[in-house]
């Protein structure tokens, strides 16, 4: 009997690609799984006795902000104790490479504590990552405001020139080149939105040489929600690029219901070309705090304010009060600053999670003093809250929604599934107990239930703290492309 580094005994398998649970030994060597085989046949160096558990492959948050947290945070808990072993960065038109700027403004800060963690190039930052020698994985996205920020300077208003263009595509260019695995927009935000359709798909035309995707914050996310999916689907296709539409949601209780026109929509173009979205599993969104959002919104909470700090996680509407002025004033008052909108409808949130185009991403932000709890909850919730309690979809499926559609959709090569020659990225959970305890009062809270965590072989959390493994890595497109023919 060959040995192994580590043997996962007695588990049943959620490999990854929604195939039902079955009962295997799980043997790791290096940074590989190296056997999947009947209970009890594998012996290894150390053993991990997962009865009763279920072993799945490591989370992939395919929607995060957390580019240089995974430098300035490298245990990177609140994803770890989730279950996740790869996050997705540079979201929403938002990155840190290649950042020519010395100066963090509001939209920035978003994902950025200290400057020196933002690089002139991509190449620079994947170093700075791999130097932070973070315990899970991270893939980066190219954000087209970023690249605006860099070429335009701060005069945003207005859709770019030609020549700023042509200095967008050759930064993209390159950032690919390097080992971006594609290009986010966040065109819903005031450093982008005045871009025109035909800047965004010239700034993309690289995609489709380097075969990298196109994440969408969209325009609009509710009055005016198809005609932002049209838009978004032309960039797609004008780049050449498969398309992963953000945080899908119809926003404003005058768009609640509306996924019943979004996801036959979807549906649709799905059989033209490559679409896909994720979602988060709550009905509050967060971001910077905007003026323009407070209406759409049924509650607001403040998660950070520079200005006035004890503002986290205080009610908006309090805040008028004791200030004795209007919400919109409370707001100008306090900035900058962040919040959490209460927006969406629980059972659109529903429909678009168990659509076959969705996958989970948690849009949380790793900075903010009191966060969104989908920061800490997204992947238990779903699993526990949405899978076991509701029974939205079985639990093969969730998994499949968090790690092989994921890594399918965004290109990461041997990562999603739980198969010989995969990098050995686990989780293993405890399916009757797993759940979130993240809240809105109290957001920084690890799950329960998820039990022992591996990212590329080693332990990154394991009985509900951080473990030592620090093997996590950059993942470049050119190597993903490589592992891909393998
Ligand atoms: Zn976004
Ligand atoms: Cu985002």
């Amino acid at each position: 009997m060959a040995s192994y580094d580590i043997v996962i005994r007695n588990g049943q398998v959620a490999d990854g690609t929604g195939k039902k649970l079955f009962a295997a030994d799980v043997a790791l060597r290096g940074d590989r799984i190296a056997a999947v085989e009947a209970p009890g046949t594998l012996k290894g160096d150390n053993e991990i006795d997962a009865r009763g558990k279920v072993v799945a492959p490591g989370f992939i948050d395919v929607h995060t902000h957390d580019d240089t947290a995974l430098i300035d945070n490298p245990t990177m808990a609140m994803k770890a104790s989730q279950g996740v072993t790869t996050v997705v960065c540079g979201n929403c038109g938002l990155s840190a490479a290649p950042y020519l700027r010395s100066d963090i403004g509001h939209f920035m800060s978003l994902m950025v504590k200290k400057p020196e963690n933002t690089s002139k190039s991509f190449a620079e930052f994947a170093g700075k990552v791999d130097a932070a020698r973070p315990a899970i994985n991270g893939a980066f996205l190219i954000g087209h405001a970023t690249l605006r920020l860099n070429t335009m300077g701060d005069d945003l208003g207005r859709t770019a020139t030609a020549g700023e263009i042509a200095t967008m595509r050759d930064l993209l260019d390159q950032s690919l080149e390097q080992g971006a695995i594609g290009m986010s927009s966040g065109l819903f935000y005031a450093a982008a939105n005045a871009a025109s359709t035909d800047e965004v798909a010239d700034v993309a035309r690289p995609l489709g040489k380097w075969g990298g995707v196109y994440t969408a914050h969209m325009r609009d996310e509710g009055d005016d929600i198809l005609k932002a999916m049209d838009e978004t689907f032309e960039i797609g296709r004008r780049a050449g690029a498969s398309i992963i539409v953000s945080h899908h949601k119809c926003s404003g209780r005058s768009n609640f219901g509306r996924m019943k026109e979004t996801l036959p929509k979807f549906s649709e173009a799905m059989k033209q070309q490559e679409i896909a979205f994720d979602v988060y599993p709550y009905v509050a969104g967060s971001t910077i705090l905007r003026s323009d959002m407070l209406e759409r919104a049924e509650k607001v909470l403040i998660t950070w304010s520079d200005k006035v700090p004890g503002m986290g996680g205080r009610d908006l509407k309090e805040i008028a009060a004791e200030m004795g002025c209007s919400m919109r004033e409370a707001a100008d008052r306090i900035q900058p600053a962040g919040a959490i909108y209460f927006m969406m409808d629980e059972k659109d949130v529903q429909s678009a999670m168990a659509h076959p185009g969705a996958m989970i991403g948690s849009d949380g932000i790793p900075f903010d003093v009191h966060p969104h709890p989908r920061l800490w909850g997204t992947f238990p919730r779903v699993l526990g809250h949405y899978s076991r309690e509701l029974k939205l979809f079985p639990l093969e499926d969730a998994v499949r929604r968090m790690t092989s559609y994921s890594a399918q959709r965004f290109g990461l090569a041997k990562r999603g599934e739980v198969k010989p020659g995969f990098y050995a990225d686990i989780c293993v959970f405890d399916p009757a107990t797993v759940i979130d305890t993240a809240t809105f009062e109290k957001p920084i809270s690890a799950a329960k239930g998820i039990d022992v965590v591996l990212c590329n072989g080693a332990v990154v959390w394991r009985d509900g703290k951080p473990g030592r493994g620090r093997a996590g890595r950059a993942l470049r497109r050119q190597d993903l492309q490589k592992e891909a023919k393998a």
